[in-house]
């Protein structure tokens, strides 16, 4: 069964602001195992990290943020792309301004109800105050598609850094602007991304999966990296990976149960949360 989603709520504040931030999701001994392998890693900053520590490999799914994700992409849920960050006191290169993926058709359109990808972030190291590499972003700007600060690292009017505890995770919506604060404290930033949209949308960290690798993972986290060799899988999963999940039990169900007995489960259109949501 798919983990708690969305409410009427959260998906307004989500929509309006184009973010939506969940305190403790994570409890200390995840947020220390996290940072432990953010810590640990090689790189200051990597992709595809699912497929390098077990640690990271347990984020595909977690029940902290996936329903919020089933709640938006259904039974075409797919990880686009992971990554986590290690950002040193003094730190001088680092994101300008910018969105996260594109911004042409059909990015901008499908933004107006939802968009076509998710950046969840988990934050593993305290965030009490501006200027320690926060998340710097503008409320509501994934409706606006120029910032007259794009590309630079001025300070916008209406920009927001991001002050957090650890164990906090966030969810972005695909377009926001925003851009990575200077880190003048004396505390290394740790966090991780997991980024997430329908399947039919191209991943940015990994052509394939590595078979040995996608083998030993569970049902629900080898469908979520949908490492399909029939490329129209990607558009109409396989019987084998309908349904991702059973339904929940608020779940009306709805249009799955629009079908003769003879229309097999793949072959039924089951609406999401937010579908249902929209036209209600
Ligand atoms: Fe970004």
């Amino acid at each position: 069964m798919a983990p708690p989603g969305f409410t009427p709520e959260t998906w307004e504040q989500f929509a309006t602001a184009g973010i939506l931030v969940v305190e403790d999701a994570l409890d200390a001994a995840q947020v220390a195992r996290l940072a432990a392998a953010v810590r640990g890693a090689p790189e200051p900053t990597a992709w595809n990290i699912v497929e390098t520590d077990p640690r990271f490999t347990v984020m595909i799914d977690h029940p902290a943020h996936l329903g919020y994700l089933y709640d938006v992409y259904g039974e075409m849920l797919k990880l686009l792309r992971s990554e986590y960050f290690r950002r040193p006191p003094g730190q001088a290169i680092r994101n300008k301004w910018h969105f996260d993926g594109p911004r042409p058709v059909p990015f901008q359109v499908f933004a107006e109800q939802a968009p076509l990808r998710i950046k969840v972030g988990y934050w593993l190291t305290d965030l009490p105050h501006g200027d320690m590499g926060n998340l710097t972003y503008v409320p509501g700007s994934h409706r606006r598609p120029h910032l007259s600060t794009y590309h630079t690292h001025e300070p916008h009017p209406e920009e927001v850094a991001l002050t957090v505890r650890a164990g906090t995770m966030t969810m972005m919506w695909g377009g926001l602007w925003h851009r990575v604060a200077e880190n003048n404290s004396d505390v290394t930033r740790l966090n991780m991304f997991l980024e997430y949209g329908p399947s039919w949308i191209v991943t940015s960290d990994r052509e394939h999966s590595d078979p040995a690798w996608l083998a030993g993972l569970g049902r629900t986290r080898r469908i979520l990296m949908r490492d399909y060799v029939h490329p129209n899988h990607l558009i109409k999963p396989p019987a084998e990976d309908v349904p991702l999940f059973a339904r929940r039990a608020d779940d009306p169900g709805g249009d799955a149960d629009d079908y003769g007995p003879h229309v097999p489960l793949e072959l039924r259109k089951r609406s999401t949360w937010l579908e249902r949501h929209l036209s209600s």
